[in-house]
């Protein structure tokens, strides 16, 4: 069978914030990157649609021949995983896998808090849905959580504004809204791949002794244990170290911002879905 490159997907440009740690942890691996940009914010959305949105995207990576996809998109994590793993998969080949974001993100995230309670800052598709909540009491019952939707979050970090001061008006109110719901909160955990490119401001706006935790490095690092821990299904993977990025709207904006996401110049080509 030949081998092939691991899929990595987002409504935009956040994924490859979880794309950077994760060609940080694992370089051996092939990877291809795909941002829905033509549509995105998917956070508004119906559960419907980014339901169909994720599906269209998941079924383009595996005709590209990827048998591991890596939704490093909470809202679709949230609205679409599911679906896509109860109802889609098996009728598809038994070896494809689709991973999200949200499983490794909650298994740890209550090792954080001494006060126990936590916030998360997400999409309003995210926070509607309730799957941080409903996922951290299974592995961490007692712990109390909180949610905030940040709904202006990402048009300002799609639009390249988040480092200049139009961007401090709603980083302040988000946080204000959450730190009211308790004076307890000492961990705030950003549930959504775009926003640490809000980290500077969001930490500017916020007492010192809380700690702001981004999913990066926990995703790459729990990805690297699952590899480990599929020994069959790691053999599938190709290991050059090439990426691939692709978007749905055009390439040329793509590049432009997304070496502020990845970190790198990055070079994309278009592709309608
Ligand atoms: N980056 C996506 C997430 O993690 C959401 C962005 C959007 O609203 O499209 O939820």
């Amino acid at each position: 069978m030949k081998k092939t490159a691991i899929g990595v997907f987002d409504s935009g440009y956040g994924g490859l914030t979880i794309l950077k740690e994760i060609v940080k942890q694992l370089p051996q691996y092939d990877y291809i990157y795909l941002g829905d940009n033509a549509r995105a914010p998917y956070g508004p959305r119906s559960f419907e649609t980014v339901y169909q949105y994720t599906l269209q995207s998941v079924e383009w990576f595996f005709n590209q021949g990827c048998e591991l996809v890596i939704l490093a998109c909470n809202t679709a994590s949230a609205k679409a995983l599911r679906n896509i793993q109860q109802k889609d998969l098996p009728k598809l080949e038994a070896y494809k896998r689709v991973l999200g974001v949200i499983r490794p993100s909650t298994e740890i995230i209550g090792n954080f808090t001494k006060t126990g309670s936590i916030g998360i800052l997400g999409t309003t598709g995210t926070v509607v849905s309730e799957s941080y909540p409903i996922e951290i009491h299974k592995f961490f019952p007692e712990i109390k959580v909180y949610q905030q939707a940040c709904p202006m979050w990402v048009p300002i970090i799609e639009n390249g504004e988040f480092n200049n001061p139009g961007a401090d008006y709603f980083v302040k109110k988000y946080l204000d809204e959450l730190l009211a719901q308790s004076a307890d909160i000492d961990t705030i955990l950003l549930a959504c791949t775009h926003y640490p490119l809000l980290m500077d401001k969001i930490k500017q706006h916020l007492p010192t002794d809380i700690e702001v935790v981004s999913q990066g490095e926990i995703v790459a690092l729990s990805l690297a244990q699952w590899l480990e821990n599929h020994p069959d299904m790691n053999k599938l993977y190709s290991k050059s170290g090439s990426i691939q990025f692709f978007t749905t709207d055009s390439a040329d904006d793509f590049d432009n911002h997304a070496s502020q996401f990845f970190g790198k110049e990055v070079k994309s080509e278009h592709i309608f879905l």
